[in-house]
């Protein structure tokens, strides 16, 4: 008999028949009915025991967390909450779970007491939803991208040049720390280092995704990225996971429709395949809301507003426009920000953001042609001399979701800005190259891959939406 999961047999139209299970216990109630969970599924299946045939001792090891082998009838069930249930005929305790040292008790824990219990946290409905949540969005992003003739790039997690100005970096080295090797001037020699150079993690694959698009049309690297930026906040981690499309001949305008048509996808695949799922995290939401003054309630339940951002266009607006709105503003006459909007150039907080989406616009939005220079080097200026190619898609309760341009692909502007900002030739001359061979218009994008899970649970901090988070003064698991 071949042991299936707890989501196939709940799916079974046909009953009994002998059926084998493993799982991990959630409750063992009355001495009788086990809900066992697998993580194949939202749901238990219950299984029920006649505990006359059992031995005392076997059945005191039923305890929550135990794994089970169960073996038994699937049978019709007497009882509400379920279609089907096993009549266990045979039950094997794999693993004990001691019942008083076991953090996640059948009871309502904390997401603060959860995240230091983070290597079981996966064993309660809402972070298994999360986690279930996490893999169908990444397995979409792949899809999508299979679909539309993208390939796949691995681009390198240890990098050379720190030149994307993206945020700090943090450094890899084998140096021993407590004798480096210096230079005459007393620095440490990083020549001496093993790749004979300073390297870092990567903060962005983007540069290294603009060569192979340089030569293979479409592509997209889905990887790590890390960012030593002391920004303790719900939206910022120090490890998270970057989607960056690149696409050679695309402009702003293809950019802008590529990534919303990317993000609708992705967001309807999981409307599609994760409905359990997110009618629970929908609940929760609820539930968690009921506490908060109206005011601060969401004005749309998670399935409603993931269906609203499905249905309907983003609104682009440029940056000027932005900031117009941003000036006559209430907050901004009543000096409700914290930075008040001035004058044109002023970099926008997410303050302004979030008055821009949830607000005055109530919808995603894409801002575009912002001031060269609070930008990047490599994004594309425009006519104007002042502002460049550049485009960020805010959401609703999330902020900026999305940051992307069309970049400079013209050799003798890319250089004078590289100047002006004193970024050497030297190590980025290999990027320098793809605008002297065959250059051509080209744009890209990159995703956040954790503010999109955010978006599609409901989950207000980011370090609820990744396995094992990485955040200033935490490394733990
Ligand atoms: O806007 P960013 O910095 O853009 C880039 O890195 C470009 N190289 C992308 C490209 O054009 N290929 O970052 C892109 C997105 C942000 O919009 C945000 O969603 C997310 O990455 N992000 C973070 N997510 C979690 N924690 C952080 N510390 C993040 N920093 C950026």
């Amino acid at each position: 008999m071949t042991t299936k999961t707890v989501a196939e047999l709940l799916s079974q139209e046909v009953t009994l028949q002998d059926v084998s299970v493993k799982g991990w216990v959630r409750t063992f109630r009355a001495n009788r009915f086990i809900a066992l969970n697998d993580g194949s599924t939202l749901n238990n299946i219950q299984c029920v025991v006649d505990f006359e045939n059992f031995e005392e001792a076997l059945l005191k090891r039923v305890t929550t967390g135990a794994a089970l082998h169960i073996t038994g009838e699937l049978v019709e069930s007497q009882g509400k909450g379920q279609s089907v249930e096993i009549q266990v005929k045979e039950l094997e305790v794999l693993g004990d779970s001691h019942p008083e040292d076991y953090p996640i008790q059948p009871k309502k824990h904390t997401f603060e007491f959860l995240r230091k219990n983070a290597h079981l946290r996966t064993r309660t409905n809402t972070f298994s939803a999360v986690m279930r949540l996490r893999s169908s969005l990444s397995f979409a992003i792949h899809k999508y991208f299979n679909e539309n003739g993208f390939y796949y790039m691995h681009t390198p997690i240890i990098t050379g040049s720190d030149a994307e100005g993206a945020g700090e970096m943090f450094r890899v080295t084998n140096l021993d720390p407590k004798n480096p090797p210096l230079t005459e001037e007393g620095e440490v020699d990083y020549k001496e280092d093993f790749f004979g150079k300073e390297t870092n993690l990567t903060v962005s694959g983007q540069l290294e995704a603009e060569t192979y698009a340089m030569s293979l049309g479409k592509v997209y690297t889905f990887g790590p990225t890390f960012r030593a930026e002391n920004s303790n906040t719900s939206r910022h981690l120090a490890e998270f996971w970057m989607i960056e499309p690149e696409v050679a001949f695309m402009d702003l305008a293809g950019n802008m429709d590529l990534a919303e048509d990317f993000m609708k996808y992705v967001l309807s695949y999981v409307l599609e395949h994760n409905k359990e799922d997110l009618e629970f995290l929908d609940k929760r939401l609820k539930d968690e809301e009921k506490k908060l003054p109206q005011a601060e309630r969401s004005p749309m339940d998670l399935i409603d507003k993931i269906k609203f951002v499905v249905d309907n266009n983003f609104k682009r607006v440029s940056y000027t426009e932005a900031i117009d709105i941003l000036r006559n503003s209430k907050p901004n006459k009543k000096k409700k920000f914290k930075y008040i909007i001035e004058e044109w150039g002023a970099d926008l907080q997410s303050e302004h953001e979030r008055f821009l989406v949830e607000k005055h616009f109530k919808c995603p939005v894409i801002l575009f042609d912002y001031p060269a220079n609070i930008k990047a080097f490599y994004m594309r200026l425009n006519e104007d001399g002042k502002t460049v190619r550049a485009m960020d898609i805010l959401f609703p309760g999330i902020g900026e979701m999305v940051g992307g341009s069309q970049r400079e692909e013209r050799l003798e502007v890319l250089k004078e800005k590289m100047k002006a900002l004193d970024i050497p030739e030297e190590e980025l001359w290999w990027y320098l190259d793809l605008r002297k061979y065959g250059t051509a218009v080209h744009s890209g994008f990159g995703l956040g891959f954790e503010r999109l899970v955010m978006f599609a649970t409901g989950m207000g901090n980011i370090r609820d939406v990744i396995p094992y988070p990485r955040t200033p003064q935490n490394a733990e698991f």
